[in-house]
């Protein structure tokens, strides 16, 4: 059952949007998944970041990073003193997709066609809030906003300026810090990041 491809086009507010992307069939995802996790935050925020995908929490909820990821990035922008509720909170995928395990849904990553057919969303987002800066958090959200894949970990820190004068802020992916096993190695990346969001 296919939506129509212009679907959200004449939105002119995010709940308008987010309204329209409930019921997006522009990729499989959807099947599977509980809900469309919209992205969140003030019409008038300066910032946007941007993630990867809803996580298993997220996907329950219905919001973007309120999971263990989401927990991080608060702590390190509260950190930072950047207030999370003055900034726009979204995922360049934006219906969870995920491996059942007995009873667990373990992470998968989204694949380049997904990705693709939910920039509509991103874009969209965009051209409504019109912030100064996105944040790219990891690799799937640096190829959501650029449209080509970036080694993040050579080019974390920096900003890249697209096409359309959006400058685009790369940096880690913060489940990437809890993933890290080592206790000092997690520490030492977790500084970095915070680096980042001070930046
Ligand atoms: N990871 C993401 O990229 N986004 C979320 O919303 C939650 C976890
Ligand atoms: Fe639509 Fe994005 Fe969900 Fe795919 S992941 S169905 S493009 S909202």
């Amino acid at each position: 059952e296919p939506g129509p491809d212009d679907e959200g086009a004449n939105a002119s507010t995010i709940p308008e949007l987010r309204a329209a992307a409930e019921g997006c069939r522009r990729c499989p995802l959807w099947r599977d998944a509980t809900q469309t996790v919209f992205g969140e935050g003030p019409e008038k925020a300066k910032v946007v970041f941007v993630g990867e995908q809803p996580g298993d929490q997220e996907d329950l909820a219905g919001k973007p990073f309120v999971g263990p990821a989401g927990k991080m990035l608060d702590a390190v922008l509260a950190e930072a003193e950047v207030d999370r509720s003055e900034v726009y909170v979204t995922n360049g995928v934006k219906h969870f997709k995920f491996e059942p395990r007995g009873k667990r849904r373990i992470h998968a990553k989204p694949n380049a066609g997904e990705v693709k057919a939910c920039r509509w969303w991103v874009d969209k987002e965009l051209a409504i809030l019109k912030p100064t800066l996105a944040v790219a958090l990891g690799a799937t959200a640096a190829q959501s906003l650029l449209g080509k894949t970036v080694p993040i970990t050579k080019m974390r820190g920096q900003v890249v300026e697209r096409e359309d004068g959006l400058r685009v802020f790369l940096t880690i992916h913060p489940s990437y810090i809890l993933r890290i096993p080592e206790p000092a190695d997690k520490e030492a990346e977790r500084g970095r990041f915070l680096a980042d969001m001070r930046a």
